[in-house]
């Protein structure tokens, strides 16, 4: 595990746009999983924004390690902030951008996303591996979508769950932890002042952390890097 902490957001936009840049150089195609919410928007405006031009978009393949199950349009889609924020402003080819149908029934999207991770990644540990899964982490410790009071949803032998939000009760489409943890890397972009409990307990392994979803992630490769910002990082 390797903990990179960053001024702000946007030195991390910068760092993390600089590691996606050399991986797409280095390979013929790169197979990412995206992660939703707030923090990647800043990221991806700064990809868009400054490497637009510089990265060989063809090369990249898109997919998403949760999504809310709600129509591609709707302002909760993971899928629609990264048109607003990142897919509006490239030219990456329409073919290698695989959304989860959120507008889909959530049990039979959970099957498709999994043959479709099964027919389009290539086999690690005999499961589908991505070359890089990025995750955020919210302020209960959940990631993807697997959140404290359904964590045993992150050992279900499917690639993908449907999860409910504690508060909402909307359902989500998630990786599972046999997914996330066969990445060939991990990297989790967390910011923000309201995270640096989590952030604390879990990185330094304390005592309960076990019970946040994000404490779970290790991935096999041992490929595992936190980028914080100092409000994240303020406790460490
Ligand atoms: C989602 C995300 C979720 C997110 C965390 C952090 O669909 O909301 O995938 O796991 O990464 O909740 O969200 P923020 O970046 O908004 O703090």
């Amino acid at each position: 595990m390797e903990v990179k902490i960053y001024k702000d957001k946007q030195h991390i936009a910068e760092a993390f746009a600089e590691k996606l840049s050399g991986l797409i150089t280095s390979k013929e195609k790169v197979n990412i999983a995206l992660s939703g919410g707030s923090t990647p928007k800043v990221i991806f405006d700064f990809l868009a924004e400054q490497f637009g031009d510089k990265i060989d978009w063809s090369k990249l393949h898109l997919y998403w390690g949760d999504e809310r199950c709600v129509p591609p349009i709707d302002g909760q889609s993971n899928f629609k902030m990264t048109v607003n924020h990142l897919l509006s402003k490239i030219d990456i080819p329409f073919r290698n951008i695989h959304r989860v149908w959120g507008e889909n029934d959530p049990s039979l999207e959970a099957q498709r996303y999994s043959t479709l991770l099964d027919k389009n990644l290539p086999k690690v540990n005999g499961l589908p591996q991505f070359d890089i899964l990025i995750l955020g982490m919210g302020d209960d410790g959940h990631t993807a979508s697997i959140f404290p009071h359904e964590i045993e949803l992150w050992d279900t032998d499917s690639h993908c769950i449907v999860a409910t939000h504690p508060d909402s009760g909307q359902k989500r489409i998630s990786l599972t932890g046999q997914i996330i943890n066969n990445a060939d890397e991990v990297c989790f972009l967390v910011t923000g002042e309201n995270k640096k409990h989590k952030v604390l307990e879990i990185i330094n392994g304390h005592q309960g952390s076990e019970k946040y979803p994000a404490s779970l992630v290790a991935p096999n490769s041992e490929k595992l890097e936190w980028y914080l910002d100092e409000s994240a990082a303020s406790l460490l």
